[in-house]
């Protein structure tokens, strides 16, 4: 039986349209919804292109109230009946609760060689760094925000020069490319780490 998979967006949905572009043939997943918690995010209209169900939950009628968000996340949710979600781009910060009930069932894609860099800037605090390497990881979700295990990750070189926006350019093809490849392993039922350079 093929996997159930929904994808969490915020964005554009590049990592969403790679993911749901390899669901096919012996993949052993399929996607099932593209849910965004902005109405506006490109990523929705890829989605109704590739014939994916969707869905915008709009975040900020909820102010404050995570709880309240969340609850309209999980009933979402509960209807699409997903065995794995994936957050690609999804710029909500999820509670302990949230996290608690999707333990061991949700995977994030980060812009960082973690646990380095956790949270946002990922890019221009490499650079800061004096970095040599950079890279990104697609780890599972837990309640500690970019800290659950590592599932992959992908490695570049820093060039004399790079800017964020070069860097951001260069790392996400390989983003895709690892996220591909761990969600096929993932929903294989193997959790065993995979490393890519690029
Ligand atoms: C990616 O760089 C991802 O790592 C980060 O947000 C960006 C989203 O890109 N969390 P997209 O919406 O998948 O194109």
């Amino acid at each position: 039986m093929t996997k159930r998979v929904a994808i969490l967006i915020s964005g554009g949905g590049s990592n969403m349209v790679a993911l749901a572009q390899s669901m096919h043939g012996d993949h052993p997943a399929r996607p099932v919804l593209v849910m965004s918690n902005d109405p506006q995010a490109g990523g929705l209209a890829k989605a109704r292109a590739m014939n994916i169900p969707t869905l915008a939950i709009d975040h900020k009628p909820y102010g404050k109230d995570r709880a309240a968000f969340e609850a309209a996340l999980q009933k979402a949710l509960e209807t699409a009946k997903p065995e794995i979600i994936c957050l690609a781009g999804f710029m909500r910060i999820l509670t302990p609760e949230f996290t608690a009930k999707w333990e061991g069932r949700m995977l994030n894609i980060h812009p960082s060689l973690l646990p380095k860099y956790k949270g946002l800037h990922t890019h221009a605090r490499a650079l800061e760094a004096g970095d040599s390497e950079h890279g990104c990881s697609v780890h599972e979700v837990t309640a500690a925000l970019d800290d659950g295990p590592i599932l992959g990750q992908a490695r570049i070189a820093v060039h004399a020069g790079d800017t964020p926006e070069t860097l951001a350019t260069r790392l996400l093809p390989l983003e895709h490319a690892l996220y591909v490849a761990v969600l096929r392993r993932f929903a294989a039922g193997d959790r065993t780490p995979i490393n890519l350079d690029g």
